[in-house]
């Protein structure tokens, strides 16, 4: 047997935007995941937390950041600023707490606090043990190298050579952001749900995108209504029994078409079009929209948008004013972070009802995400297997038909269901991983007219 070459050197051959195939070893391989580390999550601007997490001078948030865990704080000016939960003189993180309000920081290991600001102002034994000797100032919470908010969502980067965050969205990655700031005054409902899932991170990303999987994975969410049951002329096809029955599937029609949005840098808009959805299943679930102010601000497409946008690496809005974080802590554990969001001037009744839908959906207590974990379990398990892993990911459906429109930003094609979001995202992850110039990895993330 010949020794398979290591994944990290051949970055070429692991996703293919021709052929539509992945290569396995991307999901369990240790050495992907510590490029992926420091090549996409050390580089990329990633969502911290919204404004509205932190109204108050002092309040503070703890959120991931790869392999690293930062502290968002409220200064006393009102501005945020974000840095390491670790401590400076022997590493112990200076907060415990997941989130919360406090004067400052101060280690529980020997005592060094820390100001709002990330300061060190207090060292015990200053003057006894380091007889004076120790210039605090030289030694402060080590700060992200930026720090930028898009209409309440607060993101940050480690790279100071970073774009600038509107430019590093785009209008992919705005118009995503735009598909929960749009729909009032919102803000953060208070606590995150978080689990875990035995799974590598990059399956729980591109099924954000996979449209062809819910008639089977989540039949039981149509079987108890969670998922209203689709009109009899919205079947189509179906699957078989082992006998060779049709099974009771609703398929979704072929006349059904996805709006699909591929952007620079990895982000991606897919799922149902609007309009296409009301014509073939009678659905119209974004009565938000119909202002027509709100009409004109997310332009002439993003009223198509009834799927999931994702913003790279691993921040995926819903259609249900949610936001998540896929978080990988290794390459077969991820936690799964959800923010939900409400209208500050809808009623108690409304704001509850908002609430039940979104804990029922996704989340610990989501139907819809028990469902989708036990297949991305698997799935990460069967790709350690030695003969396993050989045999590519496929992601072929609708590869090489479907033609890209240009227009206001986006980059968009209107296809039947198809699998092009989720090769879009592989490929931009292979380009980062290549860790290019940041102009560099724009021009490779460019989208083509063709996919
Ligand atoms: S490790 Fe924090 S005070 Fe020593
Ligand atoms: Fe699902």
């Amino acid at each position: 047997m010949t020794d398979v070459p290591r994944a990290v050197d051949r970055l070429d051959d692991l996703v293919s935007l021709d052929t539509g195939e992945i290569d396995r070893t991307i999901f369990s391989d240790q050495e992907i995941f510590d490029l992926e580390m420091k090549n996409i999550f050390g580089r990329a601007w990633l969502f911290l937390c919204h404004d509205t997490q932190i109204p108050k001078r002092g309040d503070f948030f703890e959120a991931p950041m790869g392999s690293d865990n930062v502290l968002v704080v409220r200064q006393r000016d009102g501005s945020i600023r974000a840095f390491l939960n670790t401590c400076s003189h022997r590493g112990n993180a200076v907060c415990r707490a997941e989130e919360g309000n406090v004067r400052n920081f101060m280690c529980t290991y020997h005592g060094w606090t820390f100001g709002l600001d990330g300061e060190l102002v207090g060292v015990p034994g200053k003057s006894i043990f380091y007889k004076d000797k120790l210039d605090l100032s030289k030694h402060p919470l080590r700060k992200v190298a930026q720090l930028d908010t898009y209409r309440g969502f607060v993101f940050a980067t480690f790279d100071e050579t970073a774009p600038p965050l509107e430019d590093y969205l785009g209008a992919t990655g705005r118009l995503g952001l735009d598909m929960i700031a749009e729909r009032g005054d919102m803000e953060a409902v208070p606590g995150v749900q978080k689990f875990t899932v035995h799974t590598n991170w990059k399956f729980t990303v591109d099924n954000v995108f996979d449209y062809y999987h819910p008639q089977i994975t989540h039949m039981s969410a149509f079987s108890v209504g969670l998922i209203p049951a689709p009109p009899d002329d919205f079947v189509e096809g179906g699957a078989k029994s082992d006998t060779g029955a049709n099974l009771e599937v609703p398929f979704l029609p072929t006349d059904l078409h996805n709006f699909v949005v591929v952007g620079e840098y990895g982000h991606a808009i897919s799922g149902p079009d609007q309009e296409s959805l009301e014509v073939t299943a009678g659905t119209e679930p974004f009565a938000w929209r119909h202002k027509p102010e709100v009409e004109a601000r997310l332009g002439r497409h993003g009223g198509r948008v009834a799927g999931h946008p994702h913003i790279f690496p691993s921040t995926w809005v819903t259609t249900n004013a949610q936001l998540s974080l896929r978080v990988p802590r290794s390459p077969d554990v991820t936690e799964i972070w959800w923010f939900s969001f409400r209208d500050r001037n809808s009623s108690a009744d409304e704001q509850a009802a908002s609430l039940d839908s979104q804990i029922h959906f996704f989340g610990p207590a989501g139907m819809l995400e028990q469902e989708d974990g036990e297949n991305w379990a698997q799935s990460t398990l069967q790709t350690k297997g030695l003969k396993s892993r050989e045999i590519p990911q496929l992601l072929k459906m609708g590869l090489g038909t479907s033609e890209v429109v240009k227009e206001d930003g986006l980059a968009f094609m209107d296809a039947p269901i198809n699998e092009h979001a989720q090769l879009w995202t592989y490929h931009a992850w292979r380009e980062w991983l290549r860790n290019p110039s940041w102009e560099e990895l724009r021009e490779r993330t460019i989208p083509r007219d063709r996919y």
